[in-house]
């Protein structure tokens, strides 16, 4: 199970500090939560400020685009140094359209699902996704409550990934904790985001030793 911290819970403050905190605490990936305030009702960051912390750590940034229109920004967060884009299938932009803009900058694309949406509507793009990301709560806010039914989506996929030969990782976003990412990884899920369980604990780096050790 490969763990990526969600920067949204960490001390802007000292945002360049958080990341190395993480990265030297065991972080495999950045997930780094861009909002919009349309999309869903918070506002976060956005390419000027990734592009300022590229540099603080080796470690893939995984950007989870929250916006209306991600079509109109995928060469900004990919001049920033994204290494993975994940954007709705809900946005207003066309699915087609701004896989290709990601594939055409090299950067790793990947669709995020909501919890009220049907994982089949991923299936005609999945040949060419690095990553499906399974939303686990509604988007928008950390610390919310895991929701278990969406591992159902995480088997769906699983099992067409599989049958298609294809290396596709599922990311679950939402709720990830000590009490729930056993579920996530029996299900199968490749890479747990945690906000509030990285950051809200007294030690990030035995918090992330010890949510890769609940996975068995
Ligand atoms: C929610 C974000 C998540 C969030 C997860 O919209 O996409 O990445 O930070 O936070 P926790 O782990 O606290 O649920
Ligand atoms: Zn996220």
């Amino acid at each position: 199970m490969l763990i990526a911290p969600s920067l949204l819970s960490c001390d802007f403050s000292v945002f360049r500090d958080e990341i190395v905190r993480i990265d030297q605490g065991g972080a495999d990936i950045m997930h780094l939560d861009v909002m919009d305030g349309h999309f869903v009702p918070n506002l976060t960051f956005g390419a000027p400020v990734i592009k300022k912390l590229r540099n603080a750590t080796d470690k893939p940034f995984d950007v989870h685009l929250m916006i209306s229109e991600p079509h109109r920004y995928i060469n900004d967060f990919a001049d920033a140094g994204a290494d993975i884009i994940s954007f709705h299938t809900e946005s207003d932009s066309d699915i087609d359209e701004t896989l290709r803009l990601i594939e055409a900058r090299g950067v790793k694309p990947a669709l995020a699902i909501k919890p009220g949406t049907a994982p089949e509507v991923v299936l005609p793009y999945l040949d060419r996704l690095y990553m499906v990301l399974v939303m686990t709560v509604e988007p928008g806010f950390g610390g919310q409550s895991f929701m278990p039914d969406m591992m159902d989506k995480v088997t769906f996929l699983k099992k067409e990934i599989g049958e298609r030969g294809l290396s596709t990782l599922i990311e679950v976003d939402g709720g990830i904790a000590k009490d729930t990412i056993a579920t996530a990884a029996k299900a199968g899920v490749d890479i747990c985001v945690a906000g509030t369980a990285v950051f809200g604990a007294p030690n990030a780096k035995e918090a992330i030793t010890e949510l890769r050790a609940l996975c068995g």
